[in-house]
């Protein structure tokens, strides 16, 4: 049998029962695919169930406002992938009146829709023969062929994607990708493999070579970037916080935070003196009291940069005076705006805590 209709068999017989497989609805599959870069099938499924739920047609997503959005993106990551989604589905409702794009050349147009995902939409809902290559793909590719071009050189990019061409089903280009990426997911996985029940034992280079644990090769990354936040969290009468909006592109743009003091070697006393403080701070508050909330810092690490951060807490009498870019909330109407996940946490520890004790 040749390398497809195997991988196809094996997915027959061991692919996961998800709400995605039920569908060729594009702007269903679009959601998933989209979901599915940023986490794994099991952590994607609720975050699908929510946007189909919240959403059911991609007019939805286009009415939805931008906080909406990322609001039920929380948690997933990299918000840029949010707000393309609905930017993009915005213009398929008001500039293609509302008709999703059925092939590779016009899917690929939308922002946020690059080669992997106009292929899956392209091959799962239209049966166009467009091979994906994704992580999954790289692996079972690198291992089953012995390639060990690194995946994230512009060669390896380009080598794999003919590799995978050449491979594509013609007659079943949606159970062929899928079944690619399955086999990645669930048998060919990055760290034990189970080559010893593998259907392309027979065949497989990287087994045949003892290389498996060696493939795929990947480049160094970038060095990674470490910043200092340091956030001010006000708690004034017992009920009001400041938050603002992240306006400028870089992460979480579009997202809310507390006022923040970037800086590596800042203390408590520091802290009282910031500019950044003293303009939020009322002056008819002399009062206030500034505490550490964890001594340690909690590391958040993303792609390229890894987050030292600290909560201090603000507690103050007096309202304190906001610029237009902050709001003055109620600690009950936090949990409405999107945050980073880092102050989700944060305020699921902090202001939860509060509340109860408040209705207590
Ligand atoms: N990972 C991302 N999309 C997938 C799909 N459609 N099937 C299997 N695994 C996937």
């Amino acid at each position: 049998m040749i390398f497809s209709k195997k991988l196809i068999t094996w997915y027959l017989h061991n692919k996961r029962d998800m709400p995605w497989r039920q569908t060729t609805n594009p702007y269903h599959i679009w959601l998933s695919e989209i979901i599915l870069q940023q986490t794994r099938v099991a952590q994607g499924l609720p975050y699908y169930n929510a946007f189909i739920e919240a959403f059911p047609e991609v007019s939805d997503l286009a009415n939805a406002s931008e906080e909406e959005v990322l609001k039920l993106w929380q948690g997933l990551g990299y918000y840029s992938r949010a707000r393309n989604l609905h930017f993009s589905a915005k213009y398929i409702v008001n500039d293609l009146e509302g008709v999703f794009p059925d092939t590779y050349k016009e899917l690929i147009k939308l922002k946020g829709v690059g080669d992997y995902t106009a292929s899956a939409i392209a091959s799962i809902c239209y049966n166009e023969p467009t091979p994906v290559v994704d992580g999954n793909v790289y692996r079972v590719l690198s291992r089953y062929f012995g390639v060990d071009t690194p995946i994230n050189s512009t060669k390896g990019i380009r080598e794999f994607k003919e590799l995978a061409i050449t491979l594509m089903d013609h007659d079943q280009p949606a159970e062929y990708n899928q079944a690619i990426m399955e086999f990645g997911a669930l048998q060919c996985k990055p760290q034990n493999p189970y080559c010893i029940v593998c259907p392309l034992q027979d065949s497989c280079q990287a087994l045949k070579n003892s290389s498996i644990n060696r493939l795929p090769v990947k480049l160094k990354k970038q060095k990674i970037k470490k910043r200092y936040f340091n956030y001010l969290v006000f708690y004034v009468k017992g009920e009001y916080t400041v938050i603002q909006q992240r306006v400028h592109s870089g992460i979480w743009q579009g997202l809310y935070e507390f006022p923040l003091i970037e800086s590596e070697k800042i203390k408590v006393d520091d802290i009282r003196s910031h500019a950044i403080l003293k303009e939020l701070i009322n002056e008819e508050d002399d009062h206030f009291d500034i505490t550490l909330y964890q001594e340690e810092p909690i590391v958040h690490k993303l792609s390229h940069q890894h987050l030292y951060t600290k909560f201090y807490i603000i507690t103050a009498k007096v309202l304190p005076y906001i610029k237009e870019t902050q709001k003055l909330i109620s600690d009950k109407n936090i949990k409405k705006y999107p945050v980073p996940i880092l102050l989700g946490n944060f305020i699921d520890s902090f202001f939860d805590k509060k509340l109860v004790s408040k209705r207590t």
